[in-house]
């Protein structure tokens, strides 16, 4: 997973101890794809401790090789698949406003679950210490029906 995140260019590369850490604490609300054994995807996420019925997604990557073949997509399906057992209803992520592959992503996976899909303003470039880009927020929520 850290190699991966550090190839992908893209990603905020944290280090590989909080990667084996993320593993070991959540990884009920994690997945990796693997290819021929050898981890070629992987998706962090947590439910939001405030609000345990959404899913939030900390992190998505697929390595380079293996992008294009609904990987990624197919990656959040299976998680959201899995916590909805749990009573997970709504997932989040934050995107950054040039990562247009991450927003079609999320916005195929809204759309595939008939959920809605919708950009808030969250964290904006002169938060972070360093340098870093705005960071929306993403919600794929259930449309709200009147009774
Ligand atoms: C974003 C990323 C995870 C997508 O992985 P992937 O396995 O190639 O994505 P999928 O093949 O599952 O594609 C899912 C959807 O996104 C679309 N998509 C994926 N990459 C795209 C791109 N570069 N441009 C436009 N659309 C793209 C696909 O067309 C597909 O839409 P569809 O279902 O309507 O056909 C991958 O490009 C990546 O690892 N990028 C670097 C890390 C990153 O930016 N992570 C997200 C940070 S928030």
């Amino acid at each position: 997973m850290w190699e991966i995140a550090s190839d992908s260019k893209v990603l905020d590369v944290n280090s590989s101890y909080a990667y084996v850490l993320w593993c070991h604490d959540f990884a009920a609300t994690s997945i990796v794809a693997t290819l021929d054994g050898r981890p070629v995807g992987f998706v962090t996420g947590y439910r939001r401790p405030t609000d345990p019925s959404t899913l939030m997604i900390w992190q998505v990557a697929v390595d380079d090789s293996c992008r294009g073949h609904g990987i990624a997509a197919t990656m959040l399906h299976h998680l959201f698949d899995r916590v909805r057992r749990s009573g997970v209803v709504a997932m989040h992520t934050t995107i950054s406003p040039d990562n247009v592959a991450s927003q079609r992503l999320f916005s195929s996976v809204a759309q595939r679950r008939g959920l809605r899909f919708e950009r808030r303003d969250l964290f904006a470039a002169e938060q972070f210490a360093d340098s870093h880009a705005d960071e929306d927020l993403y919600l794929l929520e259930p449309e709200l029906v009147e009774p």
